[in-house]
């Protein structure tokens, strides 16, 4: 009777695959690294196939077989039994469903948070859900964005969100629901081109190819039904087809029941170095009639808008009142010089700091991402040159360029608007203002308003991107405040958020 109680369960764990490919490789005694080499599989794609995280196709199983010495249809069903519980929110792991790649969560947020989910779409280094965070009110429990390095930044900086690397076009709202559950917030700044006004929002269907991604905003938003949500984007959606895009946009909120207010705000208004304008809609189906925060800094600029009246921004006779606004050098002046070609790591010393500058490095030690294009000597010498405009250069140094290109910043003046460009001087003004060179990587994100102590991932050209693209933390932030003010529910907030300056 013993013997066949050992035989039964011997057999039964012989058959036994529940634990997936790593019960094989521990059947047969091998380390993953020696399961690696003997199969020629890199480890980082083993350590994923034995979670159950990366698909394992019938190549990799024929090595794995042979290299365990067992049936690749065993490796097979291994694999296939154990897929199913892996899930992405586990630790910081990443996995394939489909065409989209999962990054969990590296700490998920637990059940006794009472704070507002939020969730990111197209959130690239996810600027916008991080001004959200610093209110103190809101946790960014999801994110998308068709790039990996977007990802990869945005979870750095979103320790309880999941990431989603890939197309949205991809994806529908039941699958983003269940893998990142409630969603208070959704907030994010859909590309607007292939959008068409003429289409009306009411015949969208999930499965339609033709949908354009401001579409796939709307239907994410029918789909997951937050109380809040805002978006963002350029100025010319105003002005698009005679205003029938935006109008087209706020029908279909409304019609989902939402109330929606819109304004064109510049950040410089609210203590962001630089003069970015940029739409932005508001709405809730919690009955709130939104009111806009007022400027706090006063600027002095001509909007690309004209003269509207959703556009918010202080008037002369506020200048006594409001703070100045914030300039290029209230905010990079106590970086180290660094010469094109160069990078340098060490602050230089912390007296006199601007309460940007204070706020701004957050308690960050070491300086990361101060390093300068290298250019080449005939740009060297029009960077020398250089002046407020194009037309400080001297006849024929260059043959062509809008007026901004190539040109200083104004020590004294927020910066014009970043773009995704700016380590290059035939981009939008972005020559520092008293070196010759273009503005760095950090000098970037502090025109941004992004703290130092925010970690960016990826190539330098691709960081330059996430930067230039972001939505400022700070004006993020102001949007947050104002909706946790208004809704009618108190949100708990947590104490020990890093705030931004105001
Ligand atoms: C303006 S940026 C977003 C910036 C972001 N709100 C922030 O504050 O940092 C727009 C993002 O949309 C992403 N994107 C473009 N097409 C997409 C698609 N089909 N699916 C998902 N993301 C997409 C881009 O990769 C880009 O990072």
């Amino acid at each position: 009777m013993d013997q066949l109680r050992n035989r039964d369960s011997f057999v039964n764990i012989t058959n036994d695959f529940s634990g997936g490919v790593r019960t094989l490789r521990v059947r047969a005694k091998l380390k993953l690294s020696e399961l690696s080499e003997a199969a020629s599989i890199p480890l980082e794609q083993l350590k994923k196939i034995e979670r159950g995280l990366l698909e394992l196709d019938s190549k990799t199983a024929v090595s794995l077989g042979l290299a365990l010495g067992v049936d690749p249809s065993d490796v097979q069903s291994a694999y296939e039994m154990f897929a199913p519980k892996a899930t992405p929110g586990e630790g910081y792991t990443t996995s394939k469903r489909g065409n989209l790649e999962f990054t969990g969560p590296r700490s998920p947020v637990s059940a006794s948070d009472k704070r507002w989910r939020v969730l990111d779409l197209f959130c690239g280094a996810g600027g916008l859900s991080y001004g959200f965070e610093q209110t103190g009110s809101f946790v960014t429990i999801g994110g998308i964005d068709l790039l990996p390095d977007r990802i990869a930044t945005f979870t750095a900086n979103h320790e309880h969100a999941l990431g989603i690397a890939g197309d949205i076009r991809e994806t529908n709202p039941q699958v983003i629901g269940r893998a990142a559950g409630n969603i208070d917030v959704i907030v994010g700044g859909p590309p607007c081109q292939g959008f068409s006004s003429i289409r009306p929002f009411r015949a969208l269907t999930e499965s339609d190819q033709r949908n354009s991604l401001v579409e796939h905003y709307v239907l994410m938003l029918a789909g997951l039904n937050p109380r809040w949500f805002v978006f963002e984007n350029v100025v010319g959606l105003v002005t698009h087809e005679g205003g029938e895009k935006l109008n087209a946009i706020l029908t279909a909120f409304k019609e989902m029941g939402y109330s929606t207010s819109w304004r064109i705000i510049n950040a410089a208004s609210f203590g962001v170095p630089q003069n970015r304008e940029r739409v932005v809609i508001v709405g809730n189906r919690v009955g709130v009639d939104f009111i806009w925060p007022s400027p706090t800094h006063y600027v002095s600029y001509r909007s690309m808008a004209g003269r509207r009246a959703e556009l918010m921004s202080s008037i002369e006779l506020e200048k006594t009142v409001l703070q100045p606004a914030v300039t290029v050098i209230d905010a990079i002046g106590d970086l180290p010089a660094v010469a094109s070609g160069d990078e340098v790591t060490a602050y230089s010393s912390n007296d006199k700091l601007t309460d940007f500058q204070k706020t701004i490095r957050d308690g960050s030690t070491v300086l990361t991402w101060h390093k300068a294009t290298k250019h080449s000597e005939k740009m060297m010498e029009i960077i020398r040159h250089s002046g407020s405009s194009i037309k400080d250069l001297p006849a024929g140094m260059v043959t062509s360029g809008f007026s901004s290109c190539y040109s200083r910043l104004d020590a004294d003046r927020p910066s014009n608007t970043i773009t995704v460009n700016f380590v290059h001087p035939s981009s939008n003004r972005c020559i520092h203002p008293f070196q010759d060179r273009a503005l760095t990587p950090r000098e970037g994100a502090r025109i941004q308003s992004f703290p130092d102590s925010f970690e960016f991932s990826g190539s330098t050209a691709q960081v330059v991107k996430q930067i230039g693209n972001a939505v400022p933390p700070l004006l993020g932030k102001i949007i947050a405040q104002a909706i946790s003010d208004q809704d009618p529910i108190h949100i708990p907030r947590t104490s020990g958020q890093r705030a931004l300056s105001k």
